[in-house]
């Protein structure tokens, strides 16, 4: 546990803080869990019951797009988040800081060794829902999302990956919600140059009638990749 630090919040990134140690300065959020690491970060506590989780751009792309100096901050306190591509839970546990314990982040991931892990490091958050389930049919766990969401994260690093997008949000995101998708271009096309793959991808929502309110490389932290964050009507 560091010592010699300071927090602030980010801006108007409601739950989002800029930590400062010896002079660097790094994202986190507030640990909704105080007294526990979820992947091995860094823990700063300022009070009984207020303590910061240092958030890793290396690790997770939401915080890589914040550290790019991405604006689009969409999810906030008290949200339901569908979270597609949940592996062991490391962006899931920032998310669920944000949404607090009144929010929700129903996490699919298909890979039931990584949710396994999932499961063992979130489960003292009563926010984070896991379920074991194939993002590309929605159908499979429709019945366990009672609700329509407010935003839908993607990081499945698949080909399809915005057809599978269109298809949840078609399915669960409420009129006006949000969505973030991080792409990998290796993962759709080794041959194609990357900028075209992001292109193409960014096209299909588009097309699907959705605004795009942001694409932004997100290297050094995550090579070959873009977050692309968009609005639906
Ligand atoms: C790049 S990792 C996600 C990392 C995670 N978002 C994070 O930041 O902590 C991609 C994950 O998506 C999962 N995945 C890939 N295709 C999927 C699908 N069709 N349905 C559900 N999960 C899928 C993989 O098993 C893998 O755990």
């Amino acid at each position: 546990m560091s010592k010699n630090f300071s927090v602030k919040p980010q801006g108007k990134f409601d739950g989002i803080y800029l930590i400062s140690v010896d002079g660097a300065e790094f994202h986190g959020t507030r640990n909704q869990v105080p007294g526990t690491a979820v992947y091995g970060e860094r823990l700063f506590k300022l009070g009984e019951n207020e303590e910061y989780r240092e958030w890793n751009p290396n690790r997770s792309k939401l915080c890589a797009y914040f550290r790019k100096n991405g604006k689009e901050c969409h999810i906030k306190e008290g949200m339901s988040v569908l979270y597609l591509g949940a592996a062991n839970g490391t962006t899931v546990s920032h998310v669920s800081d944000i949404v607090g314990k009144n929010g929700r982040v129903y996490s699919i991931e298909f890979s039931a060794r990584s949710l396994r892990e999932l499961v063992q490091r979130l489960a003292s958050r009563p926010d984070v829902i896991p379920i074991l389930a194939d993002a590309t049919r929605p159908a499979q766990y429709r019945s366990l999302i009672p609700e329509q969401v407010d935003v839908i994260y993607q990081d499945v690093a698949q080909p399809e990956q915005s057809k599978l997008l269109v298809d949840n949000i078609q399915t669960f995101l409420k009129p006006g919600g949000y969505f973030y998708i991080a792409i990998k271009s290796r993962s759709i096309d080794v041959s194609v140059e990357p900028e075209i793959i992001f292109q193409k991808e960014r096209t299909i929502l588009e097309k699907a009638g959705f605004t795009i309110l942001d694409m932004r490389d997100i290297a050094p932290f995550s090579e070959d990749h873009v977050m692309i964050v968009g609005k639906i009507p």
